[in-house]
């Protein structure tokens, strides 16, 4: 296997449990992705990412691991998730998987130990202090649980259900090695790290400051001293395993210096960048200086990553197309020719719409319920504390896929029950094919840029010989370039260099 196959694969990320339900429990699982393959082969994806599956009691819906070795009931048995790998390498798509290796659920067999006793053997597998400083979860809060049987606390970045692993003990690195053989030999093609930049804390523990806004500066507990040796060595490991297997790490930074400075030999081939992917309206001036500054910051074959949706962040169709068709294939359309490898979030592509929790009863991510505890605390209504909760709420874009007529399951589903979806968009769906279609022929992904140019709310760029048009604005936008025909286009209303409002055109033009 060519060790750089990833640079030609459009990447799809699958949250397990609102993909497809096979058994009518309501949660997506293994089986049911397996039955949908050859769905994702007709729209043309490649790669799959799948969001944890293991065994979890889902503070975090996964993100909380109580066994890395095991796979969760609720998504199948290990026989699925054979059988789902092996369908898929036979249709040539790879499957990468999360690897949450900061923290573990608190339910995990090692934590368990942990917390019995100050001289357990596992007790220095996770970070325990006398006193907490001021480090906030990344949830809000304290990043400091307190613990009555030993009478210390443990750390916790994120729900206090989510324990930190001590990566300065060497027999937390040797313990997770096992868990990476164990899925590559299992025939994962590569991983997604998770918050991979968080693994090492400032063992001083020093107070974190805070900005003008009020917002604490995560100055110790993120790309601490060491962490980049840490991350060779896990890199290493999996490299010594499978040398073609592909890593992809999420860097929370918004430096987009210190987020490329994770994508290198030794490092990982890619690393997500939260400032293009999850900005919170479309602004073409905003996108365009992301897309130089990428440029400028990556090498040729050294590639940024490209994506406007995850489960983290409210859907594209709503947050950055405002559910208007056109500027859903625009947007579309750059991210699948833009230089940067592509991730698309299920359900984009049909053009599935924000899920808004109407009561607390009907939210479900940790995120947002703790926020809206807060606000209640603080002494808002319910009725606006739920308003605001919903706007850091991840439910928005977790809801299940809206499979043309059959439905996500026969049962409840899991989030979402009784909310009408729009139906699926076809026209969206084809486009993707077509547009996948053309970057697969190799027709953009491998040529560099050539004039990356903005004006007006216009985005246009060569690679190879094709000229891609953005015209986000509300006027007709006369392009002069010299072109030979024209390829494709997102709207019907075309007529050569005059490239109407909110339409992308792909030009044939001279190398
Ligand atoms: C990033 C994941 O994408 C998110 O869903 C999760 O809550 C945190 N990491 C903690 O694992
Ligand atoms: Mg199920």
């Amino acid at each position: 296997m060519a060790k750089d196959w990833w640079k030609a694969v459009v990447f799809y990320e699958i949250y397990v449990p609102s993909f497809k339900d096979s058994d009518g429990d309501g949660v997506g699982d293994l089986k049911g992705i397996s039955q949908k393959l050859d769905y994702l082969v007709d729209l043309g994806v490649e790669g799959l990412w799948l969001t944890p599956f293991y065994l979890s009691p889902k503070v975090d819906n996964g993100y909380d691991i109580a066994d890395y070795f095991t796979i969760d009931p609720v998504y199948g048995t290990m026989e699925d998730f054979e059988s789902l790998i092996e369908q898929a390498h036979k249709r040539g798509i790879k499957v990468i998987a999360d690897l949450v290796v900061n923290h573990t659920s608190t339910e995990h067999a090692w934590f368990q130990e942990a917390r019995k006793s100050k001289v357990n053997a596992k007790r220095d597998w996770y970070i325990w202090r006398k006193k907490p400083n001021n480090w906030t979860s990344f949830f809000g809060g304290s990043a400091w649980e307190w613990e009555e049987a030993t009478k210390e606390f443990y750390y916790h970045s994120f729900a206090k259900e989510q324990a930190d692993l001590n990566w300065q003990n060497p027999e937390v690195e040797q313990a997770i090695f096992e868990v990476i053989d164990y899925w590559l030999e299992k025939g994962l093609d590569g991983f997604r790290l998770d918050v991979i930049n968080n693994l090492t804390v400032a063992h001083e523990f020093q107070d974190n400051p805070f900005d003008q806004q009020g917002s604490q500066v995560h100055l110790h507990d993120v790309n601490q001293k060491g962490i980049y040796a840490v991350l060779e060595k896990i890199v290493a490991r999996i490299k010594a395993k499978n040398p073609a297997a592909f890593t992809v790490g999420e860097i929370s930074s918004d430096k987009l210096a210190r987020i490329h400075s994770y994508a290198k030999e030794n490092l990982f081939d890619v690393t997500f960048n939260f400032n293009l992917g999850s900005i919170k309206t479309w602004e073409a001036k905003a996108v365009f200086t992301q897309l130089e500054a990428m440029e400028n910051q990556f090498s040729e074959g050294n590639y940024p990553t490209l994506f406007f949706g995850s489960h983290d962040m409210a859907r594209l169709y709503t947050r950055l197309a405002e559910n208007d068709l056109a500027m859903a294939k625009m947007i579309a359309l750059l991210m699948l020719s833009a230089r940067g490898i592509p991730f698309i979030y299920f359900g984009e592509e049909i053009g599935m719409q924000n899920f808004v929790p109407q009561n607390i009863q009907e939210m479900k991510d940790v995120q947002s319920i703790q926020e809206y505890d807060r606000l209640r605390r603080a002494g808002l209504d319910s009725k606006e504390a739920l308003r605001q909760a919903n706007q850091v709420n991840r439910d928005q874009s977790r809801n299940p896929m809206n499979w043309s007529k059959e439905s996500f399951t026969e049962g409840v589903p899991w989030l979402g029950a009784g909310a009408e979806q729009p139906q699926p968009i076809a026209e969206l769906y084809e486009w993707y094919q077509q547009i996948i279609t053309f970057r697969k022929k190799g027709a953009v992904a491998q040529y560099p840029y050539k004039k990356l140019s903005y004006t007006k709310d216009v985005i246009w760029f060569q690679r190879g010989s094709y000229l891609l048009v953005f015209n986000f604005s509300k006027q007709a936008f006369e392009l002069n370039e010299k072109v030979i025909a024209v390829v494709m286009a997102s709207s019907l209303r075309v007529s050569n260099t005059l490239v109407p409002a909110k339409t992308a055109i792909i030009y044939k033009v001279e190398e």
